[in-house]
């Protein structure tokens, strides 16, 4: 198997939990884009591009990120932008994946919110008609602005709930606690959409801005999150009530020196519903396959811990439970045609 180990993963059933479509913009779409929209680019080759990807916390890879987005002005670049990393994660073995977006950072450049979700939404239509993949998107707020600003992002986005599954919270995490967005949450659970949030590797306050997430907003997911290891008492909170964690180990090793590879595995073996996913695959060149690879390389994890990951994935996903269960009985289909 070891040496199939990659071919095993890829094929695997999977969904993914944690991706940022805005994180999905490859330099060569980046560059059509421009052409296409005229905007003047500093760099003018693909390697002068990765050039720029010199990370060494969050804020830094932030810096790079936002910027990056401003090719990105019609429907159709949201669209090629969605369709295009459906298509690789379809190749991955991706079967359903919930996708962040930050209506804000378009918004706030002049962009419309309508602008930007359609261009997103008729992409999930297309590559569910040709793929079969499913995929539903996740509004994310900016946790560097106001509470205020939030609010407003979540009323312009009433009369899309249709598209709209859930709300996170993401962006700078310094002296932005999920406490700040406590009423945009209350407000987002009343209209019925589901809560995650953002509790970044290695943050000034990781353990309370987790505590707070779950005990005081009371997410139904946590992206990243896995500094709850340092917590006894979270974890059990955490695996009493079944609560997942979207960690994603490559970027992990972007943002801070490591993988975290031993606590996403430790983690795993007490019982949490711990996902593999890959937060912003082209910026740290790792699709959702290559994470699941990675983490199972740094971690010696064999075949029963990879599909474990899987399976997770699924039972943290937002789907009916008519759906997990038919991806579950695929995985142990996939299995045992394997083996
Ligand atoms: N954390 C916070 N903001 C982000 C991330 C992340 O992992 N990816 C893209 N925006
Ligand atoms: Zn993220």
């Amino acid at each position: 198997m070891t040496g199939d180990l990659a071919a095993f993963v890829r094929g695997l059933p999977k969904a993914e939990l944690h991706l940022h479509l805005e994180g999905t913009l490859e330099p060569e779409l980046k560059f059509m884009l421009a052409q296409r929209n005229g905007v003047e680019l500093a760099e003018k080759t693909v390697a002068e591009v990765k050039a720029t990807y010199r990370f060494h916390d969050l804020t830094s890879f932030l810096r790079v990120y936002y910027p990056a987005m401003r090719v990105l002005q019609q429907p159709r670049d949201f669209h090629d932008l969605a369709f295009d990393y459906l298509t690789r994660a379809h190749a991955d073995g991706v079967r359903h994946v919930e996708m962040f977006f930050d209506p804000q950072a378009h918004t706030g450049r002049g962009v419309p919110f309508h602008t930007v979700i359609s261009g997103y939404r008729s992409a999930i239509v297309a590559a569910r008609r040709e793929f079969g993949i499913s995929a539903e998107l996740i509004l994310c707020f900016l946790r560097d602005h106001s509470a205020e600003y939030a609010m407003a992002t979540l009323l312009e986005a009433l009369p899309y709930k249709d598209w709209i599954i859930g709300v996170g919270l993401d962006s700078d995490e310094r002296g932005n606690p999920p406490s700040k967005f406590a009423d945009v949450f209350a407000r987002a659970r009343q209209e019925g959409f589901l809560l995650t949030m953002h509790c970044d590797i290695d943050q000034t306050d990781s353990i309370e801005h987790i505590r707070q997430a779950i005990e005081d907003i009371g997410v139904d997911r946590i992206d990243h999150g896995t500094n709850i290891i340092e917590d006894d008492r979270l974890v059990e909170l955490a695996k009493s009530s079944g609560l997942a964690l979207t960690c994603c180990p490559v970027s992990n090793s972007f943002v801070t020196n490591r993988m975290k590879a031993d606590e996403i595995t430790a983690l795993l073996d007490r019982g949490l519903v711990v996902t593999v996913n890959s937060d912003d695959p082209s910026y740290f060149d790792a699709y959702a396959a290559d994470n699941y690879l990675a983490l199972a390389r740094q971690a010696d994890l064999g075949v029963e811990h990879l599909v474990r990951l899987a399976e997770n994935s699924f039972r943290a996903s937002w789907i009916p439970a008519a759906k997990l269960e038919r991806y579950l009985h695929d995985i142990r289909e996939y299995v045992a045609a394997y083996s």
